[in-house]
């Protein structure tokens, strides 16, 4: 698939993987991949078992071995949490680029290595989809992910306060 695009499009063929339980298989995907024409491939350093409730470590020193094998620009994907560990993947692999999905659906601004405050970002954001006329079903979601740390972080304070009135007997009946 991959050859056939590569040969017949004219824009690059960029390929995302997940790794392989054997480093060998790995590498073969990887060549064969690479031998079709692929211009980029992103890694996610996770196997498909790999999922759910047994996502695991991301593996980056398989991600290392990958770009050190080839000579395709090569991103690795998986484990960024924040804006240090794409750096510390950066360096650490030496790829290319990283990508990151679950993080940056909390925290659209994560690449810009500044501390936003998330509720700004909530209110852009429907400033944006209000703008573009979104469906309600699709902001809903985004907002949630926004919000969601900040309002656990509030609950958390909610009921840390509560549990200290409680001890001082300051609680309201
Ligand atoms: C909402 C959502 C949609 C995704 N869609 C795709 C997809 O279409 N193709 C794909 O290869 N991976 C998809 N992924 C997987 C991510 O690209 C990524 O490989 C995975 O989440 C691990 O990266 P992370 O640890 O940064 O989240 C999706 C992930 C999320 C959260």
């Amino acid at each position: 698939m991959v050859e056939k695009l590569a040969k017949n499009l004219k824009v690059p063929v960029t390929c995302k993987i997940r790794i392989l339980p054997k480093e060998e298989d790995t590498m073969k995907l990887v060549r064969t991949i690479v031998d079709a024409g692929c211009s980029l491939l992103t890694v996610h350093g996770r196997t498909k078992e790999q999922n759910k409730q047994k996502v695991g470590k991301c593996d980056w020193e398989m991600i290392k071995k990958i770009k050190n094998s080839v000579n395709i620009p090569v991103f690795a994907n998986g484990g960024i949490w924040n804006y240090e560990d794409a750096i510390k993947c950066l360096e650490y692999t030496g790829v290319d680029g990283v990508m990151s999905s679950e993080s940056l659906l909390e925290n659209p601004a994560l690449f810009s290595g500044k501390v936003e405050n998330l509720d700004q970002i909530a209110l852009e954001y429907l400033d944006i989809a209000t703008q573009c006329k979104t469906d309600p079903v699709f902001v809903r979601p985004h907002l949630f992910k926004f919000l969601f740390t900040g309002l656990q972080v509030k609950l958390i304070l909610t009921k840390i306060f509560l549990a200290k009135n409680f001890q001082n007997r300051n609680i309201p009946i």
